[in-house]
């Protein structure tokens, strides 16, 4: 008889996949993947980069490689890390395989079944899938447009004194799925509630190099660069969304104590990320390519989110309330409770536009008052089209 572990047990399966399959359509326009297009990706500059590989190196990216990551490549990240006010000099930085691994290698780190882990409410879905087949007790935090509140944070943890939560998960810049920027006064905050309950913080920064103006870009600077000192932070980035998703790499930037018991738990997780795309992601970082492209990525994803927020003016009902994204992939849309936001996507989706809906990032699955748009994937000509099909759903069901 097959018996399976109590962790993978509590993992959610969602009536939303069934939905999700019938958006497979070719012609279907996609709202709902938080990815890069694939139209967008420097494949003339990764040709161009291996071909001109040394052979010994070409045989160094086919090998097993350091579980702490590609030598060269640590070394090259420390200097964009660096570039961003991090404290790479008193941390220890670790190549993961994608920022997921460095989740959930923090994940098991930190959680022992039963602990309560504080998130925001929404949250990204694969840190509510990592903390919850630790199972870790996870109680989201609403948020708004500057941040987590941190009325309801504090009141959480007074009354938590007695089973002190282990760290809060929080991604500050360009939130997934919210698309909201942490205001500095919110960051400042946050950090004085987690300093007096002397609670860890898990700080991903998966989005933050995609601002869209230079006010976000300062806004969007790590806490962990100005409150190191003051606190755990276990600060986590991705190549995903600035490179590739395919090449599978992230990094997590953490205190010595916390990278050791990391480093030995990735040994056994898969003993090393890919070498082959690390040496691909050394050069692309060395040669300087990364500037440039992560610059032009910012203005194509700013011209998307431009024409899909006109869009939405035109097409959408006003009972529909949202914030304009500053940066990032998303767009998160808040809509009046009795709306039957299920029908509404299947409606979407038989014309042929597909997105999100909030209950899958909720941690307590029970949210149906939102949905998330993604603009990354969608060509801009595409984007006008797909938001009127949502928008006349919207009406449809807002009218019945
Ligand atoms: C907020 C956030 N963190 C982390 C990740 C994980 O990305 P990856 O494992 O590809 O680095 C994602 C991916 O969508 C994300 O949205």
């Amino acid at each position: 008889m097959i018996r399976f572990s109590n962790n993978v047990s509590l993992l959610r399966t969602s009536e939303i996949r069934d939905l999700m399959s019938l958006a497979t359509r070719p012609d279907m326009i996609s709202f709902a993947g938080g990815m890069p297009g694939n139209e967008l990706f420097p494949t003339e500059e990764v040709d161009e980069i291996y071909n001109s590989l040394p052979l010994d190196l070409k045989r160094t990216a086919f090998q097993y490689g350091p579980t702490p990551g590609f030598p060269p490549l640590l070394g090259v990240l420390k200097e964009f890390l660096r570039a961003k006010g991090l404290p790479v000099d008193t941390n220890e930085l670790l190549i993961t395989t994608g920022s997921l691994q460095a989740i959930n290698i923090l994940a098991k780190v930190f959680i022992d079944p039963g602990d309560v882990v504080v998130t925001e409410n929404p949250c990204f879905i694969g840190a509510i899938s990592a903390f919850q087949s630790f199972q870790g007790h996870l109680h989201g935090i609403d948020i708004d447009a500057d941040g987590v509140l941190l009325d309801p944070l504090k009141a959480f943890l007074a009354q938590s004194r007695e089973k002190a939560p282990k760290f809060f998960y929080s991604t500050p810049n360009f939130h997934n799925p919210a698309g909201i920027l942490y205001s500095e006064e919110r960051k400042n905050g946050l950090i004085e509630v987690l300093k007096e309950h002397q609670l860890p913080l898990i700080e991903d920064d998966a989005y933050g190099d995609l601002y869209f103006d230079e006010g976000a870009a300062r806004t969007a600077r790590p806490m962990k660069a100005t409150y190191d000192q003051e606190l755990p932070i276990c600060y986590t980035g991705s190549f995903s969304k600035i490179l590739g998703p395919g090449f599978r790499l992230g990094w997590m930037l953490a205190p010595r104590e916390v990278y050791e018991k990391c480093e030995l738990i990735k040994q056994s997780d898969d003993a090393c990320s890919p070498t082959f795309t690390q040496v691909l992601a050394y050069e692309f970082v060395r040669s300087g390519r990364i500037h440039p492209y992560v610059a032009k990525m910012r203005g194509i994803y700013k011209r998307r989110k431009d024409t899909m927020v006109a869009a939405i003016h035109r097409y959408f009902p006003e009972e529909i309330k949202w914030v304009e994204p500053r940066g990032g992939f998303y767009m998160w849309c808040a809509c009046p409770p009795e709306l039957d936001l299920m029908a509404v996507l299947r409606a979407s989706i038989e014309k042929g536009a597909v997105f999100v809906i909030g209950k899958t990032f909720d941690p307590k699955g029970t949210d149906n008052s939102h949905f998330r748009l993604a603009y990354s994937h969608t060509p801009e000509d595409k984007l006008e089209r797909g938001i009127q099909i949502i928008g006349e759903a919207l009406k449809d069901a807002l009218r019945k």
